[in-house]
């Protein structure tokens, strides 16, 4: 088909194509009005009549007729039939382009966006390069997928799907499905000696959504939070999404050092902790610790975060019962996850409030999520209630237990004055030293290249950690890898060349050095 002769469309090059099938009515329009957006056509242009187009193109004077009624209709193109057609006066904003480009203009974030956009993690672009492929030695935080009964899972999913479809698509209360609360708060009180009803028991998607409700709800712009430092990524992005600052707290054998914490922000409205195990080195909170922490929060009004994310995996002694149970203020929110203890892509968690605090956190749940996922909460409910949580919680317990200990063996026996280890007495990773003066984060990068994946434990730390060190997660790891593994990390360590092919590249070449605040 021959291009129009006009001076205004040859200029927008228009060509109509019979063999798309999109009607060419359509085509003209749709020229016509990418034209007028791209600015190749400017406010005033005068356009041939629609009888003068329909003979240039070759087409009916319906069809040209009917393209300019609609670009007229929507604002295009003033002028009536036979009075002459221009493009109309319209502001039509620059066109940019959409491509990402890293040296173009930087979007316009809010203070807290930028703040929480500037938060580096270790694990950022390989989880996703992640997708798919197994889990490599030795992953932090990942428990043993390959170990959960999907067979068990996917039946009692059907089976729920089916018994109560209908009741379970409509909306939901966004405290989350009453029999899951229940269960929980059965759960919590029994194991972790939580001391809480249903009602404070609110179902979230992960411990995640839960901190940044926490955050949200209970903390103004310029605020201050105590953090661990070392300490959770996660609990750092939720309270700067909020607007406030965390002020990082050291953590020593005893857990978070409260006096300091009372010295650098003694008006702090929050603290958050990991006491059972703490993240990312282990340390278990002690008592005296656990009294003064919940002795500053009565006194101060701040808000103490119990994270009890790993608590089910205590291969020694007993595990302390929970701060939360402890508290006889009302100081203390809990919170609790299913990713570790089933597998993290459930984005099941629960955030326990003192009675308090629990209509307002229903309300901040109605506004951030509505509700977390029902159909998946359900069939959560089942596997507790039909007893399969119990068994999967003690057959992982003696799985991991073996595997920390192979871990531990082999660090021994490969790694001897490389990585200076202690047998883990619970979660899923353990924290081992480099010699003093070695840059960790330059070591978990040459491990990277040797197919180990490895986090300094530096990238965690908010001010300067004295202690080089290297976090290994051993659950999801079999025994045979965990060794050979090790071997790998012992070449990494000793300046070895990596052995080829490495089994998973990270994404362009290694982790990049985080940023973190
Ligand atoms: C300290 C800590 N809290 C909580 C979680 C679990 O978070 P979520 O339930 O959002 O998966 C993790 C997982 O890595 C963690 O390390």
């Amino acid at each position: 088909m021959t291009p129009p002769r006009s001076p205004a469309l040859a200029a927008i090059g228009m060509t109509l194509d019979r063999s798309t099938g999109v009607p060419v009515s359509r085509q003209i329009y749709r020229a016509i009005r990418e034209a007028i957006l791209a600015g190749q056509l400017s406010p005033g242009v005068r356009l041939p009549s629609s009888r003068a187009l329909a003979a240039e193109l070759g087409v009916s004077r319906t069809t040209t007729l009917y393209a300019y009624e609609r670009l007229r209709d929507e604002g295009y193109l003033e002028g009536r039939v036979g009075a002459g057609t221009t493009v109309a006066l319209l502001r039509v904003p620059r066109p940019v382009s959409t491509a990402r480009d890293a040296s173009g203009p930087q979007p316009r974030l809010s203070a807290q966006g930028a703040g929480l956009a500037g938060i580096r993690w270790w694990t950022r672009g390989t989880a996703e390069a992640a997708v798919g492929t197994p889990p490599r030695a030795f992953s932090v935080g990942q428990p043993a997928l390959d170990a959960f009964p999907t067979d068990l899972w996917t039946r009692l999913l059907a089976r729920r799907l089916r018994r109560s479809a209908h009741s379970l698509l409509n909306y939901q209360s966004p405290a989350g499905y009453r029999p899951l609360r229940e269960a929980i708060a059965a759960y919590v009180g029994m194991a972790r000696g939580v001391r809480c009803g249903p009602d404070q028991v609110l179902v979230v998607s992960g411990a995640q959504a839960a901190l940044s409700l926490v955050a949200r709800l209970l903390l103004d712009h310029g605020d201050e939070a105590w953090v661990e430092d070392p300490g959770y990524y996660g609990a750092r992005g939720a309270i700067v999404s909020a607007g406030a600052t965390p002020v990082p707290v050291p953590v020593d054998h005893e857990g978070l050092d409260v006096d300091a914490g009372r010295r650098r922000a003694p008006n702090a409205r929050l603290g958050y902790v990991t006491p059972s195990h703490q993240f990312p080195l282990g340390v278990v909170m002690s008592l005296t610790r656990r009294l003064a922490v919940l002795e500053h929060a009565r006194d101060t009004g701040m808000y103490v975060v119990e994270d009890d994310y790993d608590s089910e995996y205590r291969y020694v002694g007993d595990p302390l019962p929970s701060l939360q149970g402890l508290d006889r203020a009302g100081r203390v929110i809990y919170v609790g996850s299913f990713s570790k203890v089933l597998f993290p892509a459930l984005r099941i968690g629960f955030v326990i409030v003192p009675d308090q605090l629990v209509d307002a956190f229903l309300t901040g749940q109605r506004f951030a999520a509505v509700h977390a996922p029902v159909l998946e909460q359900a069939t959560l409910a089942d596997f507790i209630a039909e007893g399969h949580f119990a068994r999967h919680v003690r057959r992982m317990r003696t799985l991991y237990a073996q595997r920390a200990a192979t871990l531990t063996e082999a660090i021994r026996r490969e790694l001897g004055g490389l990585l200076t280890v202690t047998s883990p007495d619970a979660g899923l990773h353990l924290a081992g030293w480099l010699p003093p003066g070695t840059d960790d984060t330059a070591a978990a990068i040459r491990a990277s290249r040797h197919g180990v994946e490895v986090q300094p434990v530096s990238a965690h730390a908010l001010e300067p950690y004295g202690r080089p060190g290297l976090l290994l997660g051993y659950a999801a790891t079999t025994e045979a890898e965990i060794v050979a593994g090790v071997r790998r990390l012992a070449a990494a360590l000793s300046g070895g060349r990596p052995a080829s092919p490495t089994p998973r590249r990270v994404r362009s070449g290694a982790p990049a050095r985080p940023r973190t605040r």
